[in-house]
């Protein structure tokens, strides 16, 4: 496994996107929502650069991992906090194809909020299907599998302190992955 992104980096990037949010968002109150999993552990970094008042609420983007190309993404909405009216900021890890981001966008945009901002750690290069982009996002990065800081690889390696590429040493230690639901 190699570092691609320090703890040290992950700290001022985060910081600066912080930066980027308040001047946009100033002290007007926020509905900070994470996107399960991979999201909580910028979201806990973030939110403590963030002054303006402020809630935090999840939803659980899932997919289903099987014989069909693309997992079909589920949403389960039922620990989502109250967004009618409200200035959201929905975070997540990584924006790669962009489909999560993107439906789970509509999803919360379907429940008539104020306004929504979309913030990402990573943003992976020559990826994207979608037409929409994240507002903030910390870091640009090369096309590779990364792991750390809350992403995964089958659910391992969210803990790491840093971003780093998965090698393929890494990625044939394990058995094949069994058909079943991988949380986002
Ligand atoms: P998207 O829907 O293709 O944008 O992918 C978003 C989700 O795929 C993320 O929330 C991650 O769970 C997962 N993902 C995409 N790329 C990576 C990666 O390089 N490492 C770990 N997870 C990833
Ligand atoms: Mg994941």
């Amino acid at each position: 496994m190699k570092e691609l992104i320090s703890a040290e980096q992950l700290d001022a990037g985060i910081r600066k996107m912080a930066e980027q949010i308040t001047r946009t968002v100033g002290d007007r109150p926020l509905t900070v929502i994470g996107v399960l999993t991979g999201s909580v552990v910028l979201l806990a970094d973030l939110i403590r650069q963030l002054k303006m008042p402020l809630r935090v609420g999840f939803v659980q983007a899932s997919s289903y991992q099987g014989q069909v190309e693309r997992g079909q993404l589920e949403l389960d909405t039922a620990i989502l906090p109250d967004v009618v009216d409200r200035e959201i900021l929905l975070v997540d890890d990584i924006f790669d194809t962009g489909h999560t981001l993107d439906e789970v966008q509509k999803m919360i945009q379907s429940m008539k909020p104020r306004l929504i901002h979309t913030a990402v750690l990573l943003y992976k290069l020559g990826r994207q299907e979608v037409d929409i982009r994240p507002d903030y996002s910390a870091f640009e990065i090369p096309d590779e599998f990364v792991v750390g800081y809350g992403l995964d690889y089958r659910d391992q390696y969210r803990n790491l302190p840093f971003v780093a590429v998965l090698e393929e040493a890494d990625l044939a230690r394990d058995d094949p992955v069994e058909p079943g639901n991988a949380q986002a």
